[in-house]
This record gives structure tokens, C-alpha cells and sequence, in this order.
């Protein structure tokens, strides 16, 4: 659906706060139109109550949920575990503000790295990523139940300052994402989550997903 004028005009409204068990309808509805494999609200719902390491925010647009993003931080690393934003929001810099928000958090929690898988297709995100100076160390074969799509695994190695780091050229992300995927070393699959939340790891660390996705 076309953005309408005033959603466009007023990016500014857009606050990000923690999640709530009251922001879920909101965000499942965001997750079924974002993921293959959506997590399912168990799922979330263990995040928030039960996973210590776990920390969700939510940007919303007045009383709308309009994206989200989550993150485990254990000792100094920060693993994303999945980010989206509605369909009728993006392309307007909420992806933007969130993993801003989440890197900004990371910082508060100790944290001094970050990482995160994302689909070799998934050129969008990935020139996200590569703007918050998020770089490809290594591919996970086959990381995707789905459709047995490959993870990049990209790295931040230093969170301060937060934020958008790296300006880059705009076309250019195809061929490096498919460069990145070619000349990365595989990995053994064995991460704790994923970006994508169509990720078996990560639907299996939350308990719930069954066997589908993660960011
Ligand atoms: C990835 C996602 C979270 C980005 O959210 P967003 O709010 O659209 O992101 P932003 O508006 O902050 O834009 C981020 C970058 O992507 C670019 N972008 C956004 N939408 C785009 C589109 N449809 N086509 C091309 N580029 C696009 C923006 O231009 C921006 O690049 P820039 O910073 O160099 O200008 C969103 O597309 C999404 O929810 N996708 C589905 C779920 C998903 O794939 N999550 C990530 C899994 S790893």
C-alpha cells in the first residue's frame, strides 16, 4: 500500500520504546507480512518473559505499532535477533531508528559488538546493516528452513559511537551483497538466533517458533 502524505511528512512522530506484552497483536501483524516463517506470539511472549538476555523495542506512530527489534546481549556482544517495520511504513528511516535504538542500548548493557545473519537476498537490509558499519565475516549454508536460503553473518566490531557510520554509493548493494556471499568462509550454523526470524536457531532458542525464521 502507498505510503499516505502525512505519514511521509511527519517521520519525526515516530518514538521508539520498549515492548510490551500489550504491543503484540501489533507486532504479529507486522511479523506475518515481514517473514515466510513468522514467529509466533509464544514465541515473543517468552522473549519478554522469560529470556533475561532479551531486550524488544517498538517504534510506534501515535498509538501504532508501526515496527520492531530485539536483541540478546550476553557479556559484550549484542546478537540481533530479528528487526522489521511495517510494509506501509518503510523506506522513511524507522528500520533506521531502530537499530540506532538497539545499538545505543547495546552500549548502555556493556556491549562493544554486534551481530546478525540476513538473507543473501535481502539487498535492503543488508545496505541497512552496512550503513551502521555492520561488515560480512561469513556465510551460514543453508541457515533458513524455508527455503534453504544461505545467512550472511555480518559484524559491527565497534558500537561507539551508535548509529549510522558508512556512507555508500545507492545501486551498488547487489553486487556486493552477492560478492559478500561468494567470498565468505562458511560457518557451521550454529548461531543463537538470526536476524531473519525465519531461522531454526533462533526459533528454537525462543521456544516457540517451531523450526522457522529469525532477522
Ligand atoms: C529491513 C527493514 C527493517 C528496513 O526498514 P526501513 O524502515 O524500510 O529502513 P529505512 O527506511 O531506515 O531504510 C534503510 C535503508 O534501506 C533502503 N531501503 C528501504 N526500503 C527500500 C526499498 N524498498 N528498496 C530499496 N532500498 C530501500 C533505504 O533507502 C535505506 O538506505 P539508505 O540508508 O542508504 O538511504 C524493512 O525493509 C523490513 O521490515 N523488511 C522485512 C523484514 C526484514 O527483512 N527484516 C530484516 C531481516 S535481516
Amino acid at each position: 500500500m502507498a505510503l499516505s502524505h502525512d505519514v511521509r511528512s511527519q517521520p519525526a512522530e515516530i518514538r521508539i520504546e520498549p515492548m510490551t506484552p500489550g504491543d503484540l497483536p501489533g507486532v504479529l501483524a507486522i511479523e506475518r507480512r515481514s517473514f515466510p516463517t513468522p514467529w509466533s506470539e509464544r514465541a515473543f511472549v517468552s522473549e519478554l518473559r522469560d529470556n533475561l538476555y532479551a531486550d524488544y523495542i517498538v517504534a510506534r506512530h501515535g498509538d501504532r505499532v508501526v515496527g520492531y527489534a530485539g536483541m540478546w546481549c550476553i557479556l559484550d556482544e549484542a546478537h540481533v535477533t530479528t528487526i522489521a517495520v511495517d510494509p506501509e511504513f518503510r523506506g522513511r528511516g524507522v528500520g533506521d531508528r531502530l537499530l540506532t535504538a538497539l545499538e545505543q542500548r547495546a552500549l548502555r548493557y556493556g556491549c562493544r559488538r554486534m551481530t546478525l545473519e540476513v538473507r543473501v537476498s535481502n539487498h535492503v537490509a543488508q545496505r541497512l546493516y552496512r550503513r551502521h558499519g555492520f561488515r560480512p565475516c561469513g556465510i551460514r549454508r543453508g541457515y533458513y528452513v524455508d527455503n534453504g536460503e544461505d545467512a550472511i553473518v555480518m559484524w559491527r566490531d565497534r558500537l561507539d559511537p551508535p548509529g549510522p557510520v558508512v556512507t555508500e554509493e545507492p545501486g551498488a548493494e547487489g553486487a556486493r551483497g552477492a560478492a559478500a556471499a561468494d567470498g565468505l568462509e562458511a560457518t557451521d550454523g550454529v548461531a543463537s538466533s538470526g536476524v531473519d526470524s525465519t531461522s531454526a536457531s533462533a526459533a528454537g532458542a525462543s521456544g516457540a517458533a517451531g523450526g522457522s525464521e529469525a532477522p
